[in-house]
C-alpha cells in the first residue's frame, strides 16, 4: 500500500554503499515505500556518494579533522541531514560513532546496520572473529543507534550459517546477501508503521517486541503486491 507522501530517508556512509543502493533499487523496482533524499558521510571520495549523485540523490561530505571535536563535527553535519528532513536516518557503513547530542537530536529516528549477530561482535572485523570464535551461526543486525557503539536495541537480524572452508571474505559475501533484504524490510516496516522504535522501547504491530524479529518474519509479513 503506497503511502500518499513518501517516507524520507537520509542515508549515512563511509565506504561502497551497497546497503544504500539496495534501498535505492528497492524504490525503484517499487517495493519500498521510502525515498533516499539525502546521502552524507565523512569520507568525501567514497564510492557511495559518487553512486548517490548517479541516481540525482542530494549529498554532502564533511571531513573529521576540518572540526576541533566530534561534538561540532556531528552538529554541522547532522544540520545538513537535518535540512532534508529525514523521518528516518540509515547508517548503512557509516564508521564513525556518533556523539550524544546528535543521538538525542534523532531519538527514534535513526538505525545502524551491523554484519554480526549482536550483541556478539560489535566493531570491526566481525567475520573473521566470527570464524576464530568457530561459530556455526552468523549474520547481520539492524539496531538503533545509541552513543554506544553497535549496542542500541536490536530491530531485526538475518542468520546465515558458517560453511566448512569458510574464510572472512566468502562468509562476508553471504552475510551481505542477507543484509540487503533485512536492511529493506526493516525500513519498510518503519515507513509503514508496523514496526517502531524508542529508546528500549520497540513495538511490532503496535505489541511490545521481545526478541529480534527475524528476516523470514519481515518476508512473511510482506503484503502481495
Ligand atoms: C556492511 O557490512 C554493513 O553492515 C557494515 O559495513 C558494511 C558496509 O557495506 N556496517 P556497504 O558500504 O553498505 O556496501
Amino acid at each position: 500500500m503506497p503511502l500518499t507522501s513518501p517516507f524520507r530517508l537520509a542515508v549515512l556512509v563511509s565506504g561502497r554503499g551497497s546497503n544504500m543502493n539496495a534501498l535505492i533499487q528497492a524504490r525503484l523496482r517499487g517495493a519500498l515505500d521510502a525515498q533516499v533524499t539525502g546521502v552524507f558521510s565523512d569520507k568525501p571520495g567514497c564510492a557511495a556518494l559518487a553512486l548517490a549523485r548517479e541516481h540525482g540523490i542530494e549529498t554532502a561530505a564533511l571531513r573529521p579533522r576540518d572540526f576541533a571535536s566530534r561534538e561540532a563535527y556531528d552538529e554541522s553535519l547532522f544540520n545538513l541531514v537535518a535540512a532534508v528532513h529525514p523521518d528516518l536516518i540509515v547508517c548503512a557503513g557509516y564508521l564513525r560513532l556518533i556523539s550524544e547530542p546528535a543521538v538525542r537530536r534523532f531519538a527514534g529516528r535513526m538505525i545502524n546496520i551491523h554484519p554480526s549477530l549482536l550483541p556478539k561482535y560489535p566493531g570491526l572485523d566481525t567475520h573473521a572473529r566470527a570464524l576464530a570464535a568457530g561459530e556455526r551461526e552468523h549474520g547481520a543486525s539492524v539496531h538503533e543507534v545509541t552513543t554506544a557503539l553497535d549496542a542500541g536495541p536490536v530491530l531485526a537480524q538475518a542468520r546465515v550459517p558458517v560453511l566448512e572452508g569458510d574464510d572472512a571474505q566468502i562468509l562476508a559475501q553471504r552475510v551481505l546477501a542477507r543484509e540487503h533484504p533485512l536492511l529493506v524490510q526493516c525500513v519498510q516496516k518503519i515507513a509503514t508503521g508496523e514496526l517502531a522504535f524508542s529508546g528500549e522501547r520497540i513495538s511490532w504491530h503496535g505489541q511490545p517486541l521481545a526478541a529480534p524479529l527475524a528476516l523470514n518474519e519481515l518476508d512473511l509479513l510482506e503484503e502481495p503486491r
